[in-house]
């Protein structure tokens, strides 16, 4: 059995009260129950957040990172950075640091690299365009994704792995996958891993869905068989949709 994950990535939203307030309201109505449960706020709020979610059994991650260990690198955030402040979890990939800050392929498996070298989880983010689903290659696309992000990764390193499909036409847009097509892509995804790495792999690895995901639509896309839980944006920012969605995963 794969214990469910649902992380909420708040992207650039929120000022330090509104960052507590919403923390507060989450704490106020948590339960915890059998799902993994990560908020990943802005950089600047970690610390913070930490210090209100550390009993709680919610698990703080962090929405980048730097390759680098430390040095000359001017804005950026490192990895033994984010562990002294309770981030042991880090999402890598994300469509919006792929379209809007240029990162590659090579430098996210860098970034993969660095992380798990420094004992941190990643929740590995992929998925293709729009123009890709239409043109029906995104079943390579994705392939290509993981192959390049997680290469030279071992077999036992996806212990530490968490993968998160968001087709990219999905995010942001209040367009979801269907559950039907979410599915077959995550079946995709396993058959990917159990050629690929293992079948231990394959049968244990998470697997989220991304984009778009609401309290109306999560429990359907979460009943599905290789829909582990989701990867929430918008709908994370407002407390009693991020914990319907939480719910609807348990
Ligand atoms: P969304 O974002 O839920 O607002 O579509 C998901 C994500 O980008 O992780």
């Amino acid at each position: 059995m794969r214990t469910p994950v649902v992380a909420a990535n708040w992207k650039m939203n929120k000022d330090l009260s509104e960052a507590k307030s919403l923390v507060s309201a989450l704490l106020a109505d948590y339960k915890k129950a059998n799902t993994e449960v990560y908020i990943a706020p802005p950089f600047v709020f970690l610390n913070e957040v930490q210090q209100h979610i550390k009993e709680s059994g919610i698990q703080l991650a962090a929405q980048n990172m730097n390759a680098a260990a430390s040095g000359a690198h001017t804005g950026e955030i490192s990895s033994s950075m984010l562990k002294s402040v309770g981030a042991s979890t880090v999402i890598l990939g994300h469509s919006e640091r792929r379209d809007i800050y240029g990162e590659t392929d090579a430098q996210i498996n860098e970034k993969v690299k660095t992380a798990l070298a420094a004992d941190m989880q990643v929740i590995f983010c992929f998925g293709e365009q729009l123009e890709e689903r239409k043109a029906s290659t995104h079943f390579e696309v994705v392939k290509s994704q993981l192959a390049s992000g997680l290469a030279g990764v071992d077999a036992d390193a996806y212990a530490s792995i968490v993968l998160a499909y968001e087709p990219v036409w999905a995010i942001g847009t209040g367009e979801t996958a269907s559950p039907e097509q979410a599915q077959e892509m995550h079946a995709f995804i396993r058959e990917y891993l159990r050629k690929e790495v293992s079948v231990e792999v394959a049968d244990q690895t998470r697997i989220l869905y991304g984009g778009s995901v609401k309290p109306a639509n999560a429990a359907d896309l979460f009943s599905r068989p290789d829909i582990d839980g989701g990867l929430i944006g918008g709908a994370s920012l407002q407390a009693d949709d991020f914990l319907a969605i939480v719910n609807a995963a348990s």
